[in-house]
């Protein structure tokens, strides 16, 4: 059977060597593997308020990204969530199918919303509207990044639910979550996730980053003190993220890049993880230039916007009805 394969990033500005490892790196081999529909995620974003300019430039600058790594819009459907109003529409069955503990036990609405003074009801929803993205388009696989596996469990849950109660509806879908590289760490601080919502910029490779500042970032990333390249996730997490990056980056296996330092210390590595990470970040530096000066761009979201119609729409009613609201 064909994969169907669907995929969504926030359009949160400052797009990182995490979201491009742990899923949007595989979003572009994944085009030779199914139909492959990607989204940017505005209803998303907005679950924590963002300036209106932000959020427009932010939108445009992520569908500028998706076709820079190689997003090919005559194979797969790129378009913007909104502009797809079943996202909303099934958003909302699924808030009537998900229960407020399971939303509350959210690892990610508990990092969000600990300390806050005020936190939006859509930050506790979130994961519905995930739901809602996956199923509309009958998803079979959906590859993201390990932080996102809660959400998809709880996807896989919202579809059986609803299947038990209403009758076949939604497919089941499969996560994929890379085993290397699914979770990349931040720079500063092996034990926490690398995020653009790190104050701290020295802890994160942005995808635009100029090539010097990514060589002073991985010169300061944290290491250890064994000053052997060895992958050990366990005992030495910080090489073994750097090593994750380099493998990804450079196309090598780990074991390859662990003979080449056999011997030498950690300077020589990171100079040369610096020039690796700088080479397979230019082009696409160099595409995004391109692509957000192309009038292209509008069109392309257009059409994939209707194309994704087509499929939700479909859905959507089959949903509608098994539900019982009434359709004429
Ligand atoms: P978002 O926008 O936070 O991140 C986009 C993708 O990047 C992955 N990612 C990482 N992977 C490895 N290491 C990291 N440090 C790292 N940081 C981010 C994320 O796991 C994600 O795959 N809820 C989603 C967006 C979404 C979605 C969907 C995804 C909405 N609807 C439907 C899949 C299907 C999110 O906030 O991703």
């Amino acid at each position: 059977m064909t994969k169907q394969i669907f995929s969504g990033v926030q359009p949160s500005g400052n797009f990182t060597l995490g979201n491009y490892i742990g899923a949007m790196k595989r979003f572009v081999a994944l085009q030779e593997e199914g139909n492959c529909i990607y989204s940017i995620v505005d209803l998303h974003s907005i679950t924590v308020p963002k300036e209106p300019k932000a959020l427009r430039e932010y939108t445009m600058q992520l569908a500028a990204m998706y076709l820079s790594i190689g997003i090919n819009p005559e194979k797969s459907i790129l378009f913007i969530q909104s502009h797809v109003k079943e996202h909303a529409e099934l958003g909302w069955l699924m808030q009537c199918t998900g229960y407020i503990g399971e939303l509350e036990r959210m690892t990610q609405y508990k990092d969000k919303s600990t300390g806050k003074d005020v936190v939006t009801c859509g930050l506790l929803t979130y994961p519905a509207l995930m739901a809602a993205d996956i199923l509309l388009y009958d998803a079979t696989h959906v590859p993201v990044g390990e932080d996102q596996k809660q959400h998809l469990e709880f996807t896989r849950d919202m579809a059986e639910r609803f299947n038990k109660k209403y009758g076949e509806t939604f497919v089941v879908p499969e996560p994929m979550i890379q085993e290397f590289g699914g979770r990349i760490m931040s720079l500063d601080d092996p034990s926490k996730k690398m995020s653009k919502s790190n104050p701290n910029a020295a802890s994160y490779v942005a995808l635009l980053d100029e090539p010097s500042a990514i060589v002073k970032k991985i010169k300061r990333a944290v290491t250890d003190s064994e000053g052997i390249v060895r992958y050990d996730k366990v005992n030495k997490p910080a090489i073994s993220n750097l090593l994750t990056i380099y493998s990804v980056c450079s196309n090598e296996p780990i074991e390859t890049i662990e003979q080449r330092y056999e011997g030498r210390g950690y300077g020589d590595f990171k100079k040369d993880l610096a020039e690796v990470v700088v080479n397979a970040l230019t082009p696409i530096q160099q595409e995004y230039t391109r692509w957000m000066a192309s009038p292209e761009l509008e069109d392309i979201l257009k059409q994939g916007a209707e194309r994704a119609t087509a499929i939700a729409s479909v859905t959507m009613d089959r949903a509608r009805r098994n539900m019982g609201l009434v359709t004429f």
